[in-house]
């Protein structure tokens, strides 16, 4: 045999039982690399005579291909086998126990939240927010509430450094304010709620610093206090679940309504237990009343012509009295034991709420 038949049987058969892809790289160095024993016979052509060149020339060029053809398929056939070990060894064992994960819910107050405004969503009305941080004039001025009213010391309000203008900042103690941005920016008819946090200085055991409220307003033409009746009505049935429910419509005062309500849901306490929905005592839930006309006016709405309602609400009340929590306060504790009690799935939260 001559010496390129030596290499070619020697190679191929070194190709052959590579057993690892590094190993085979080796192999495809010491024939083919720069300074391989095959491309060194190669080079040997350039100094031969033109009919032996001719000659060699295919046998080594024959050879140089059969080896590098060797070891690609070898190579495809090491990638695969390697492979099939590796998912062997990394294959999960199934069988084996989960181990327990923290299932998080939903905090009672986002879920009453939710199913009050899916409840004035399906009833027409669109859900705007407003800013936490308010001027005088959006909180209390345009609302009918004058700088000498009671009801600024009532509402305990956190002041705020003034703004660049010297505008009198607070916190905002109530959601009524939307009504305000909300007329200021178009014409009726107007059918928005406004859900959101609210602040006022107060602290027991029915008063937390910030709580939650929903207003809600309603502006067209021709709107009595028949329409509120209505809304609130078929609003409290249905949040409460209780298709029966009885209302009563209280008189009463708020600057921003003339007339003004509050609402009372019929209810009886039974060892010390409060059932809703069963005639015998009263309990509010919300108040309510016909938009002021100065109110209207003060937003550059004709109260000639238009005229509706509002209303506004307590979510954390309205959490309490459903899901039957007593203190107000255990809403801000953030006590994961009370929350594992009274929160929702996830699952409830979308299943859940108005019927
Ligand atoms: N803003 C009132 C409060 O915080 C609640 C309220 C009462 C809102 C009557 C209204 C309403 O829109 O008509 O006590």
């Amino acid at each position: 045999m001559t010496h390129i038949e030596d290499l070619q049987a020697a190679y191929l058969s070194a190709v052959k039982n590579a057993k690892t892809l590094p190993e085979l790289e080796e192999i495809r160095l010491n024939a083919l690399g720069k300074q391989g024993e095959i491309s060194l016979l190669m080079k040997t052509l350039g100094k031969m005579e033109p009919r032996e060149r001719q000659e060699k020339g295919v046998l080594f060029n024959s050879v140089r291909t059969q080896i590098a053809t060797a070891i690609e398929e070898r190579k495809v056939k090491l990638a695969a086998t390697e492979m099939a070990e590796k998912l062997k060894a990394e294959s999960l064992d199934v069988s084996l126990s989960a181990r327990g994960e923290l299932k998080g819910s939903i905090h009672p107050l986002s879920q009453a939240q939710y199913e009050l405004t899916e409840i004035f969503s399906s009833m027409g009305f669109h859900v705007v927010e407003g800013p936490h941080i308010e001027d005088d004039f959006h909180n209390f001025s345009a609302l009918n509430i004058p700088p000498e009213h009671p009801a600024r010391e009532e509402q305990d309000t956190f002041y705020l450094p003034k703004g660049e203008k010297g505008e009198i900042l607070l916190l905002r103690t109530q959601t009524s304010p939307v009504q305000i941005r909300t007329m200021q920016n178009k014409q009726p008819p107007i059918r928005i709620v406004a859900p959101g946090r609210v602040y006022r200085s107060d602290y027991d055991q029915t008063h937390t610093p910030t709580f939650h409220q929903i207003e809600g307003l309603f502006i067209d033409r021709n709107i009595h206090m028949g329409h509120l009746k209505r809304c609130v009505v078929d609003f409290c049935r249905a949040f409460f679940e209780i298709p029966d429910l009885e209302l009563r419509f209280r008189p009463s005062f708020f600057p921003f309504t003339e007339p003004s309500a509050e609402v009372d849901i019929a209810c009886v306490r039974r060892d010390g237990e409060l059932i809703l929905g069963e005639k015998g005592d009263w309990l509010e839930v919300l108040g309510c009343g016909m938009v002021h006309p100065k109110v209207l006016d003060n937003c550059g709405i004709d109260s000639a012509e238009y005229q509706g309602f509002a209303f506004g609400l307590g979510i954390e009340r309205m959490a309490m009295l459903k899901y039957g929590i007593p203190d107000l306060r255990s809403f801000y504790d953030t006590d994961n034991r009370w929350l594992r009690h009274y929160g929702f799935s996830a699952f409830e939260a979308l299943m859940g709420g108005a019927k």
